[in-house]
């Protein structure tokens, strides 16, 4: 017997380049993932990342912040009614770069996820995105950096956290260099945390994440 698909919806903002977003379609039609995309939803109707769900026949929608501007309330209503209305299991972050109203993280409490570029909890925080994060890492003079899944909380970066994976700083690092090995393996990371999601082996205790080994069922074997 296995459980039915992960319901997920992924949110992108901004032009968000959705490579993120790609990993998770990729796990999915490869099998990998036994979950579904649901929804895309975007802030701006011109993110490359929405034209990448379209392709894969994922419905996309838009709902714009700088509508809501002042009215959190608002902006969670409109975006509580389309997860209710998709029946969405697990919110995915993929490049999205905005705080969430606080009753959709009540609402969705460890059941939101977030991928960062960087090792947190360090290099977090309001502002802590894209090139900014590594440009400040290497002037730390940091020797490793890395990716953070975690879920998301009513602060930037701060939830609790899924895994992480390390990436070298290598001799020479630019900030687009070490930019660019992170994203590999924040691919191969969001697609594992879901993974453990979907198979019921993450517990959160007081803030922390415990990862539950495989069940039986889980691994393919006969009760
Ligand atoms: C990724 O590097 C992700 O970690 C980062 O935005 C990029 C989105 O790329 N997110 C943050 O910095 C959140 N604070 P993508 O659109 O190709 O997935």
């Amino acid at each position: 017997m296995t459980d039915s698909p992960l319901s997920i919806a992924v949110m992108v903002s901004g032009h968000g380049r959705g490579s993120n977003l790609g990993a998770l379609i990729e796990g999915v039609q490869s099998g990998e993932l036994n979950a579904k995309i649901v929804l895309v939803i975007g802030t701006r109707a011109d993110a490359p990342a929405l034209l990448r769900a379209q392709e894969a026949g994922i419905h996309t929608t838009v709902v714009s912040p700088r509508k809501y501007e002042g009215d959190a309330q608002g902006y969670g209503d409109t975006l509580l009614r389309l997860l209710t209305k998709y029946e969405v299991e697990l919110i995915c972050l993929a490049g999205f770069m905005l705080r969430l109203p606080p009753h959709v993280v009540e609402t969705y409490r460890n059941r939101i996820m977030n991928i960062h570029p960087a090792l947190l909890p360090e290099f977090g925080g309001q502002g802590m995105f894209g090139g900014n994060v590594h440009t400040a890492v290497l002037e730390s003079g940091a020797k490793q950096s890395g990716c953070t899944v975690h879920f998301v909380d009513e602060n930037y970066d701060t939830g609790p956290v899924i895994l992480q994976h390390i990436v070298p700083i290598l001799e020479g690092d630019t900030p687009q260099t070490l930019a660019a090995r992170v994203l590999t393996e924040e691919h191969c990371a969001y697609v594992e945390a879901v993974t453990l999601f979907a198979e019921r082996r993450i517990q959160v205790e007081e803030e922390s994440v415990r990862i539950l080994p495989p069940t039986e069922i889980n691994s393919g074997e006969l009760l």
